[in-house]
């Protein structure tokens, strides 16, 4: 397997510009906190001679393929299996207190969707896992067989925006109660018998389903929220964070979270800015940057990436 050729990372010349004034530089560490299949660490390591990498990644596949990949780069990486909300303990670990740049390139990787076994693609008949990390918590098919229909309506409609969430709910409990339903393939055909004629050809009914199953059973907004804040806070004077999100519920999450940082913080009712409420950081792109029509025509996966990158300008009042 050339997991090069499986796995074009995205929007890897914008991420490599916005995060090198702040690694060019001797000592400098960068985290690549969605380390996957180290594609966008192997090309850091390669044009940033002098960084440190720390890699993390909840999956341990990833972990292992990656390592791999970066044989070449091991004096100057280090890998570490956790979810990236544990940044603090990562980095007190690691014995630092701040470092230079941060890389989050969320969501699934190529290697998660094409492992038909690890029950991600609605499009392989597989069992209904979709577990991120598979040495703990909850699968899809344990969500599928526990949440009640008003817990189901609710992820299916905040995590999917799925209009037909209650139909849906509603069609896996009373099938469940003949069966359980352990299969990707078992849960496609409960979804498609329960999508009206007139619907059948507008997307695949699984699609905003699969979604939401897997947005709840790896925790991902709220692993995000926690997530965001860590790395400000760890981010020293001159150095930068690159979010590439895949939704709109990820990319609400890192707009507001560096809308936060960037705006000045004084008082409404005071009629002068405070110094000590101005801002820490400062944007780097305006709104949300696309992948260029070149790589998306290139590379599918970039079609839906939003990236916004900020700078730390000065330290935390
Ligand atoms: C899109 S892939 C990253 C691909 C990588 N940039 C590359 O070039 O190979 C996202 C990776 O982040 C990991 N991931 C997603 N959410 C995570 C979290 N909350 N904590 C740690 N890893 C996470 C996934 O397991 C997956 O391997």
């Amino acid at each position: 397997m050339d997991i090069r050729k499986i796995h074009i990372p995205v929007a890897l010349e914008r991420c490599l510009e916005l995060l090198s004034p702040a690694l060019d530089k001797a000592g400098a560490v960068l985290v690549d906190a969605t380390l996957g299949m180290g594609g966008h660490a192997e090309a850091f390591l390669t044009r940033f001679e002098n960084i440190h990498l720390i890699g993390i990644d909840r999956d341990t596949q990833a972990l292992q393929i990656a390592r791999e990949r970066l044989t070449a780069f091991d004096q100057r990486c280090t890998l570490v299996h956790a979810v990236f909300d544990e940044i603090p303990r990562v980095l007190a670990e690691n014995r630092l207190t701040s470092v230079a740049g941060f890389l989050f390139d969320l969501g699934v990787s190529s290697l998660q969707l094409d492992r038909s076994e690890r029950g991600f693609a609605y499009s392989q008949d597989a069992p209904l896992d979709m577990r991120m990390d598979q040495t703990s918590g909850v699968t899809a098919a344990d969500v599928i067989a526990t949440y009640d229909v008003d817990a189901l309506i609710s992820i299916f409609r905040r995590y999917g925006d799925e209009k037909l969430a209650p139909r849906y709910a509603r069609a896996i409990v009373a099938a469940r109660s003949r069966a359980p339903i352990e299969s990707s393939g078992e849960l496609v055909d409960i979804l498609q018998d329960a999508t009206p004629a007139a619907l059948k050809n507008a997307g695949h009914p699984a699609k905003r389903v699969f979604q939401a199953l897997r947005v709840e059973v790896n925790d991902e907004l709220s692993a995000l929220h926690r997530a965001i804040p860590a790395a400000l806070t760890a981010t020293e004077v001159g150095g930068r964070v690159v979010v590439m999100s895949y939704q709109s519920l990820e990319d609400r999450i890192v707009k507001a979270e560096f809308a936060a940082a960037t705006n000045d913080a004084t008082p409404i009712g005071i009629p002068v800015p405070l110094a000590s409420s101005a801002p820490t950081f400062r944007l780097l792109t305006r709104g949300a940057e696309l992948a260029s029509d070149e790589e998306k025509t290139r590379n599918s996966r970039s079609m839906p990436v939003r990236i916004r990158a900020v700078e730390r300008v000065r330290d935390a009042a």
